[in-house]
């Protein structure tokens, strides 16, 4: 375990000035006024009726009504916790970002892990991908690294992400979730959309069930564009590697574990805490230079559904994070917390990635309801610990009391008071001058059309006992289908991957073995085999 922040550590408890401990001398209402008597209300007599006038009863009443907010269209059922992140110094000949490149850094962090499809209230342990999201409170504003456990991702373009979401939540009539009942409309999605293939065989693996958030790696998904202080530029994909290792549970242990303590994850991560055993992991880079096809080895790096081995980009250790703190409170800090991946600091930009530049604007979209409009910026958990000025006024729930002339720019009447800071040209993120060009067309590069050869590579660098769980995920998870010629077709999409798992899964829901063209002899990449010894050395 490591210690606590030092007492002179910059890094401290964010949000001791806002905790509010509910505390004093005497109970009193919303307004402040002293209250002799929660128990009763204010009746015409012992028997009632009970009197409008009563505000006691009608402000406890009102606020208890309104306690809940809506719950994340995805990622609904998530934990967190707050953590320190030491940067080595090792990221500085590629970004010029103060909080990766500058050696001994520390910067407070608030992690987030959630499953994806799940309700607010659904068990831990259930098969599916886990989000693995993680905002920095840097010097130079909140940088969000929202990542899964998982590499890849369903869809290249974020144009399908709703229609993912559909087939695979609840059933809109019924709302059975769908894990574990009927799979009727995911299945039936996935082998038609078959750029999905190489995630639903993660999805399918033992990284589909992990035994804890300390037991999981995290991915940045998306290859993101680094700029150094000289300007140069290179291509990463971002990882963080588990301290304790690549752990999964079994699939009995999921089942059991729903049903015996549907808040596994959860606990242990509160309790790991709470005991000192903190959660560590290293953050990582795969770098790859920023050439004019935006490829490295023949893969597409816009393509969210591909990896880059790492023997051919090996993961180079940039930094070390350490969850060491419990939020106080879930609803003010877990639930309210708001991650974008737009939230990016100097030194770090995006890739035209399709699926990347969708998520660019439903982040932000779907906070504005879920908050409760434009000021959810100023709740204590998503406040920037760099200097805010931002000249946005007014809206619902608006907590800064502003003062000065109207925010507008330029502007020669504002004195001291006033919005205008000093050359707004100083510093600050400038965005990479890259050309941009094209003709307008719906349409996917035809470096995205193979969807088999990377789900082959996972799949063949897999330890027998692995591939043997993966067969028994496709057997179980289909044979829930209601209808026959979705298994069928999902065979199909099998058989063009490899013959072996489609003539296990098509043995074991009882259909004949398709013909298909499985993807010929592959390297197997031993990073991704997960039960052969999968432990970083965090640094
Ligand atoms: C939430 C990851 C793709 C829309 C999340 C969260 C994670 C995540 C980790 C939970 C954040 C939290 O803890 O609060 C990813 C990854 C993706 C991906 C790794 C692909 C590589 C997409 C796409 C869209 C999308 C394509 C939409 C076009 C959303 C929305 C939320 C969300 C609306 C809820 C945010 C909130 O209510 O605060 N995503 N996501 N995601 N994601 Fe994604």
């Amino acid at each position: 375990a490591t210690k606590q922040p030092a007492e002179n550590s910059p890094v401290k408890e964010s949000l001791a000035p806002v905790r509010g401990l509910q505390t004093g001398d005497h109970l009193t209402s919303g307004q402040g006024v002293r209250l002799p008597d929660t128990d009763h209300s204010l009746k015409a007599g012992p028997r009632g009726p009970a009197l409008m006038e009563d505000f006691h009863l009608r402000e406890k009443i009102t606020h208890f009504d309104h306690e809940r907010i809506p719950e994340r269209v995805v990622h609904a059922r998530g934990s967190g916790a707050y953590g320190t992140f030491t940067a080595y110094g090792t990221a500085a000949s590629v970004t010029k970002a103060g909080f990766l490149a500058e050696k001994g850094r520390e910067t407070e962090v608030f992690a987030r892990f959630s499953t994806v499809l799940g309700s607010r209230g659904s068990a831990d342990t259930v098969r599916d991908v886990r989000g693995f999201a993680v905002k920095f409170y840097t010097a130079e504003g909140n940088f969000d690294l929202v990542g899964n456990n998982m590499p890849v991702f369903f869809i290249q373009d974020a144009i399908k992400f709703p229609d993912i979401i559909h087939a695979a939540k609840w059933h809109p009539d019924r709302e059975i979730p769908q894990a574990q009942t009927a799979h009727d409309t995911f299945w039936d999605f996935v082998s038609l959309h078959t750029e999905a293939t190489h995630h639903v065989f993660w999805a399918m693996s033992d990284r589909g069930v992990p035994r804890s958030f300390r037991t999981m790696e995290g991915f940045g998904v998306h290859t993101f564009r680094l700029v150094n202080a000289a300007g140069e530029t290179s291509l990463v994909k971002f990882h963080w590697k588990p301290a304790a290792g690549v752990h999964s549970l079994a699939w009995e242990e999921t089942q059991l574990t729903a049903g015996v303590d549907p808040d596994f994850h959860r606990r242990d991560l509160a309790d790991s805490i709470d005991a000192g055993l903190f959660y560590e992991y290293e953050l990582g880079i795969q770098v790859m230079p920023d050439s004019a096809d935006e490829s490295f080895e023949g893969i597409d790096l816009l393509d969210p559904t591909k990896i880059v081995p790492e023997e051919l980009a090996p993961v180079q250790p940039i930094g070390k994070l350490v969850l060491n703190r419990n939020p106080d409170n879930f609803h003010a800090e877990t639930e309210q917390i708001a991650f974008h991946i737009g939230n990016l600091v100097p030194g770090i930009e995006v890739t035209n990635d399709p699926l990347l530049q969708g998520r660019l604007f439903s982040y932000l979209d779907t906070q504005l309801s879920r908050l409760g409009g434009p000021n959810f910026t100023q709740l204590p958990v998503n406040r920037p610990h760099a200097p805010v000025n931002d000249n946005f006024r007014d809206g619902m729930h608006q907590s800064v009391v502003h003062r000065g002339i109207a925010p507008y720019l330029p502007n020669s009447l504002a004195g001291e008071e006033g919005p205008v800071p000093a050359g707004l040209e100083d510093g600050g993120y400038v965005h990479l001058p890259k050309p941009v060009a094209g003709d307008k067309v719906r349409a996917n590069p035809v470096s995205f059309a193979d969807h088999h050869t990377q789900a082959a590579l996972f799949y063949r660098s897999l330890s027998p006992l692995e591939q043997d769980h993966v067969a028994e995920a496709f057997t179980f998870e289909l044979s829930k289908c209601y209808e026959q010629a979705i298994r069928v077709r999902m065979l199909g999409v099998l058989a063009d991957v490899d013959a072996e798992l489609t003539a296990k899964v098509a043995a074991g829901l009882g259909l004949p073995v398709p013909e298909g063209n499985p993807v010929p002899d592959v390297t197997p990449s031993p990073a991704l085999a997960q039960i052969t010894d999968r432990v970083w050395p965090v640094t």
